[in-house]
């Protein structure tokens, strides 16, 4: 229905019209605005354990009626690509920043600066379409930058319904051209029972070459070294690198070291997500040389496998990959995915934050 004949047909909506729209940094909890944005951020306004430290959030009011909310994540200067896992363990893969950017910083150098992330953002069905998401979102980043974060960034599901919404309203406030952040693959943990009809000589290939697996959390002071030396030789993209929180956040059956003839040259890290049976396989690597021939797919094989005799083979098996990874993504489209998965890939953006882009 158009606005117009909406309000002619009921008249509380023109009463609306006349409170007036304020916009202010919450205290937090404030189980208020829990409607205003998605179930898996809204401890953030209900739970007394969360605070300021851990998320700003931005609400608009129409009177005493809350029918706005941006919530931003707390600063950081590295965070992990994959999502969602749960609030706690999304703050511990954090590297929060040394020291807080100084006030004139130009924040030309995205990768250094203290950054923030939109978690959401969010205005009630029946105030949309009148400037004010717009209005909301200019005043989070004013309060991102007051709080010393140089850059704001934003990461959305390509299935998100509002799509189209958010990125017009982005680029009306000046974020940067959405770019594919990452994609994600889900299907059943028994994929591998088709996928090895299809290919019946892959793993006998690969066991042939000396592949096997062996528990990540198994690893020798040796296999460190050979991890440590491939990173120093930059054979290791920095987001595929291992981090300390995989030691303590995978699940232990389920992440493991890819070995060629007892040499380390891969991993495969699994972790449980929220509120949903199965397991985000996030990071996958193999050794740059062994690539295209088999070896990453042969580790996803087992995933599906383990997964299935572990956790039952209808359970969900996620397959994480950053954007600008083109042969993992093509991997995935081309070969894995016609083993009934389907594709989400996410799309981000981002704005630098100084006095200039905050005019625009
Ligand atoms: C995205 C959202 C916040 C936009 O709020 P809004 O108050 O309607 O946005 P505004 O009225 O300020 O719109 C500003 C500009 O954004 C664009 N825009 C907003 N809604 C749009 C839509 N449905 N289709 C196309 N463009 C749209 C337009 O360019 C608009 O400017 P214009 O009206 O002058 O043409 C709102 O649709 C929403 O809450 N969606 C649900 C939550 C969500 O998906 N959030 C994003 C994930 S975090």
């Amino acid at each position: 229905m158009n606005r117009n004949r909406e309000r002619q047909s009921n008249p509380l909506i023109g009463l609306l019209d006349t409170l007036p729209v304020t916009i202010q940094t919450l205290a937090l909890p404030d189980p208020r605005f829990t409607s205003l944005t998605f179930p898996r951020f809204r401890p953030y306004l209900t739970e007394p354990k969360y605070g300021e430290r851990d998320v700003k959030a931005v609400g608009m009011m129409a009177g005493s009626i809350p029918i706005g909310l941006a919530l931003m994540g707390r600063p950081f200067t590295q965070t992990p690509f994959f999502d969602p896992i749960t609030l706690e363990r999304y703050h511990q893969y954090q590297q929060p920043p040394a020291s807080p950017a100084p006030e004139d910083d130009a924040a030309d150098d995205h990768a250094k600066r203290d950054h923030r992330r939109l978690l959401s953002l969010f205005i009630h069905k029946q105030w949309r379409r009148r400037g004010l998401g717009r209005d909301l979102l200019k005043a989070a980043e004013q309060v991102a930058f007051e709080q010393g974060s140089r850059c704001l960034t934003v990461q959305y599901s390509g299935k998100t319904k509002q799509k189209q919404a958010l990125e017009s309203l982005l680029e009306h406030c000046g974020w940067e051209a959405p770019q594919l952040h990452s994609q994600r693959l889900s299907g059943p943990a028994n994929w591998y029972l088709k996928a090895e009809q299809t290919w019946p000589k892959l793993m006998p290939f690969l066991r042939r070459h000396g592949f096997e697996t062996t528990p990540w959390l198994e690893r020798t002071a040796e296999d460190n070294s050979a991890i440590e030396a491939l990173v120093v030789i930059g054979e290791v993209e920095t987001l595929l690198a291992p981090r300390q929180a995989f030691d303590q956040h995978c699940v232990p059956d389920l992440s493991f070291a890819i070995r060629r003839r007892g040499e380390l040259v891969g991993w495969i890290i699994g972790e449980e997500i929220d509120q949903v049976e199965g397991v985000l396989y996030h990071t996958g690597y193999v050794k740059p040389a062994l690539r295209n021939r088999g070896w990453l797919i042969g580790g996803m094989l087992e995933t599906g496998h383990r997964q299935s005799a572990l956790m039952g083979p209808e359970t969900t098996s996620w397959y994480e990959t950053v954007g600008d990874n083109p042969a993992m993504r093509r991997l995935m489209d081309e070969r894995v995915s016609t083993f009934a998965f389907s594709i989400d890939p996410r799309w981000g953006s981002r704005k630098a934050l100084n006095a200039t882009t905050l005019r625009s």
